[in-house]
């Protein structure tokens, strides 16, 4: 979603808000804009389109010390010059960059247009850019903060003024942002893969905080002006980890990086000696961690691709932990008064862990009383700091729109977290021991199957023109399909259905003809036979086969006319293979149609608004 950026220091800084502004791209946005101050007079460049278009708009006009930028996802009024960041004051001397939603705009532009203030776009941002001027009174410090006193919603904001131009504000409510340190300049960011580049010292802005930004100094304070003293940390992954490295596109490389990926979601969490698992980030506290162990119910609840993992959760849990779990989409765990009863503990799975969605279920889940644990990517995102405890994916940062590697992430911790509390109910050393040896063969077998890429790429050749995909699977494989579907759709644009293998009968299989293609994940488990039938069932009136079966299995290559072979492993680690041909697919069909795969439309990374 939106990027903010800023910078304020001795250097020129148009190069660097460009590349800054790049660097968040892959989160989805439909226009851009920069703000330049040259020592004297301040320029203000946006306009809808691509970050390459606004940057040969400026060509070399645009030279200063001090600037602020934004990529903009629609929220309120189409994607126009007008409604494009930065936004300017009615005076002309207030610049503003905004991530977030006020939800109170109405009001607050009634307030204002009783002051004579008028207004030029369909946006909130413009609002707050006019009540910070309205509380102008010298100090743009004390203006920001009496206006965001007056703001119901959610912020991350960056802020100029042409009366003070040695000074920038960024004020944080429900939207990420960082500051970054460097030396004799400074800068802000709502994601740190905007300034890694300049600097790997960052300070991450918790809610209800502000800082006054100069070349020389930062102060952090709280809303109502309370100093702070901040920890300035690392950021956690190198520049070549949000680099493409060869790759066409960060979605390939985030595929061919699983098992690397895999390996270090696992790294220093399984204990072959003992056959169970030990995830530091719950046994670190112990108490937390025990509402885990003897929690009476469960409920996930995640969005999207997150939730689809969540799904495979539920299914871990209750076979092996005997837990009773609910899966629910976070948007309406929020609004439907989840029956939340002591014992109860809710797990939050997000790659981004800004998911608004996500956020809001998990304040509900902890005004109710729940314990509530997270899986997150993202080191220091909000979730994470939300969340009574949680764990890392540890898979690296993901750039691609179409989660993959963090996928298989979510469903390496949740089998691990499953292992844990199963091994301490009622599971034997000799199925625990079994089955963390497997999990420590799965890079290998990930590898394997990427091998076998080009096979899937002649097939996503055949089937580039297909207008509707159907996906079936079951068991562990149900939401698999619900992956595989959402990957083709989000990025080639075509129509996929994922479902479980024996619903079909119940009317999806009217659609089926000659020329749909029915993708079976049809892996050698407990329920295989049945596969089989439901495969049956579509050859039986002319649909096209494609099968992601096991090794050992001939007797699908009888039924199925196309297959795509995966190594054999327990039921429980099958959707870590099973996923990746689906992935390929989704990819290698979207890039033969010659879409952005990185960018696919209308669709944005880290979903902040709900
Ligand atoms: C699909 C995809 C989305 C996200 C969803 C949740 O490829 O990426 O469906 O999974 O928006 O995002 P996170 O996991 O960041 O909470």
């Amino acid at each position: 979603m939106c990027g903010i950026l800023g910078y304020i220091g001795n250097r020129d800084c148009v190069r660097f808000l460009i590349d800054g502004l790049k660097r968040v791209e892959y989160r989805g946005y439909d226009s851009a804009g920069i703000l330049i101050y040259d020592g004297k007079n301040t320029s203000v460049v946006k306009q809808p389109g691509k970050i390459i278009e606004l940057e040969k708009l400026i060509g070399d006009s645009l030279k200063g010390n001090a600037g602020i930028a934004h990529t903009r996802w629609a929220t309120h009024g189409e994607p126009g010059h007008a409604n494009s960041h930065p936004h300017v004051s009615n005076n002309g001397n207030i610049f503003l960059v905004h991530n977030g939603i006020i939800e109170n705009y109405t009001s607050l532009k009634k307030k204002l247009e009783k002051e004579s203030f008028t207004f030029y776009s369909d946006t909130d941002t413009e609002i707050l850019v006019n009540l910070i001027q309205f509380y102008y009174a010298g100090c743009i410090e004390n203006a920001v903060k009496r206006a965001l006193a007056d703001v119901e919603g959610t912020y991350g904001i960056g802020v100029f003024c042409s009366e003070e131009p040695g000074v920038l504000i960024a004020a944080r409510m429900g939207s990420p942002l960082l500051i970054g340190i460097g030396e004799n300049e400074n800068y802000f960011a709502s994601d740190p893969a905007s300034v890694l580049k300049q600097t790997d010292e960052v300070v991450y802005m918790q809610d209800g905080e502000i800082a006054v930004i100069t070349d020389s100094k930062v102060v952090h304070k709280t809303l109502d002006d309370v100093l702070l003293e901040k920890d300035v940390e690392k950021i956690s992954f190198e520049l070549s980890e949000i680099e493409k490295s060869g790759y066409d596109h960060f979605m390939l490389k985030e595929i061919f990086e699983q098992p690397r990926t895999i390996n270090d979601s696992m790294r220093g969490r399984i204990l072959l000696d003992e056959g169970t698992t030990k995830l530091g980030g719950l046994s670190e506290h112990p108490e937390i961690y025990s509402r885990l162990l003897n929690a009476k119910k469960i409920f996930i609840v995640a969005c999207g691709t997150s939730w689809h993992s969540g799904l495979i959760g539920e299914y871990m849990i209750e076979e092996y932990a005997r837990i009773p779990v609910e899966v629910e989409y976070a948007s309406e765990f929020r609004y439907r008064d989840p029956i939340i009863t002591p014992g109860t503990v809710v797990i939050a799975v997000s790659q981004s862990g800004e998911t608004a969605d996500t956020l809001a279920a998990i304040k509900e889940a902890k005004r109710k009383g729940a314990t509530v644990f997270g899986i997150c990517n993202v080191v220091g995102s909000t979730i994470s700091k939300e969340t009574d405890a949680g764990v890392y994916l540890h898979a690296g940062p993901e750039i691609g729109v179409a989660s993959t590697k963090a996928f298989t992430s979510q469903v390496i911790v949740l089998a691990l977290i499953t292992i844990d509390l199963a091994r301490h109910r009622n599971m034997s050393f000799r199925e625990g021991y079994k089955i963390v040896k497997e999990l420590k063969n799965l890079p290998e077998m990930v590898e394997k199957i990427l091998e076998n890429s080009e096979k899937i790429k002649e097939l996503a050749k055949k089937f580039s023109s297909a207008s509707n995909f159907l996906y079936l699977g079951r068991g562990f494989n149900f939401p698999v399909a619900l992956e595989g579907a959402l990957k083709l759709k989000e990025i080639s644009y075509i129509h996929a259905e994922g479902y479980p293998a024996a619903e079909m009968k119940h009317g999806p299989i009217a659609l089926i003809d000659e020329n749909m293609p029915v993708v079976f994940i049809a892996a050698k488990d407990s329920i295989y036979d049945k596969v089989v039938t439901n495969i049956r069932e579509v050859k039986a009136r002319n649909g096209i086969i494609i099968a992601i079966a096991s090794e050992s299995d001939s007797e699908i290559d009888l039924i199925a006319d196309y297959v795509i072979k995966i190594p054999e492993v327990t039921n429980l680690l099958s959707p870590i293979l099973t996923v990746i041909p689906l992935q390929l697919l989704a990819y290698y069909i979207a890039a033969e149609k010659g879409y952005d795969v990185d960018m696919p439309r209308n669709l944005a990374k880290s979903v902040t608004v709900e």
